[in-house]
């Protein structure tokens, strides 16, 4: 174990655990305030300028993400060039006429009148990468599950959507696109992968639900009805029978299910 000595007092051990309790109940409530008042942002960017600080808090809690094997495979272009906007958002014009193809009837209708991005509004736009090499051929934890360093990238776009809600800062996630038109675009070669496009900017307003749940698009799921208990499908729907096994009594309503 190493330790480090400090001029302003005794020697402090980095290298090992601190406590950690919770956070007081204010600090608590912040998280939980930032978590559930988080908006995906496509109309709502004020322009106001970002300031190189700001940015570079947002950029600090994405590269604090968790990654496989701590394999870091994030980058982060951070694009303000209206040029550069304005050929991703000719890119998105196209791929989008190609997916409300994909939806006939109503929902095309529906689908034609929403806002799914806020490239060319917002005031800055960052891609996000995941380097497949970075760390060589076996990074720990990635050994048989190569795609461990795609959600390691998701954790750093979800911990700076996240910050920049307390920012005051909005984020909107466009996937529209053809990956090779964004690749060429942005000169991302082929060893990494496109993990998110956003755009990023202050906003004054936000919706307080989703806007696709507000404008009728979807609504979001019970959360009872995604929790399973121990095995798929096994849900905790009666209290558990002191007469049964644990994995007895799962399975006993797992048979009760499929017979409804
Ligand atoms: C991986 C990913 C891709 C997304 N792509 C788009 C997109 O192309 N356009 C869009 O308007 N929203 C996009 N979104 C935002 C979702 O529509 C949004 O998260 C969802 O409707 C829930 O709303 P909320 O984020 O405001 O809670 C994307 C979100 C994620 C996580």
């Amino acid at each position: 174990m190493l330790s480090s000595e400090s001029s302003a007092g005794p020697s402090v051990d980095v290298d090992g655990p601190a406590p950690a309790g919770p956070f007081d109940a204010a600090s608590r409530a912040a998280v939980y305030r930032a978590i559930h008042t988080r908006r995906d942002v496509r109309g709502e960017f004020s322009g106001r300028p970002v300031p190189a600080d700001v940015l570079r808090r947002l950029l600090e809690a994405a590269h604090a993400a968790p990654s496989v094997g701590f394999m870091q495979p994030w980058n982060f272009i951070v694009i303000r060039s209206e040029a550069v906007k304005s050929q991703v958002q000719a890119a998105f014009v196209k791929a989008n006429e190609a997916a409300a193809a994909l939806f006939p009837g109503e929902r095309g209708r529906l689908y034609r009148k929403l806002k799914l991005e806020g490239i060319r509004s917002a005031p800055i736009n960052l891609c996000v990468t995941a380097d497949r090499t970075r760390g060589g051929p076996n990074v720990l934890g990635r050994t048989q599950n190569r795609e461990m360093d795609l959600y390691s990238t998701v954790c750093a776009v979800e911990n700076l959507w996240l910050a920049a809600r307390a920012e005051g800062i909005g984020v909107g996630w466009v996937s529209i696109y053809e990956e090779s038109d964004l690749r060429a675009i942005l000169g991302v070669p082929e060893r990494a992968a496109i993990v998110a496009y956003l755009c990023l900017g202050y906003v004054e307003e936000l919706y307080q639900r989703p806007e696709l749940e507000a404008k009728g698009w979807a609504k979001r799921l019970r959360l009872d009805d995604l929790v399973f208990a121990e095995r798929w499908g096994w849900t905790h729907a009666a209290p558990p029978r002191a007469d049964h096994a644990i994995v007895g009594h799962y399975r006993m309503i797992e048979v009760e299910r499929q017979g409804d």
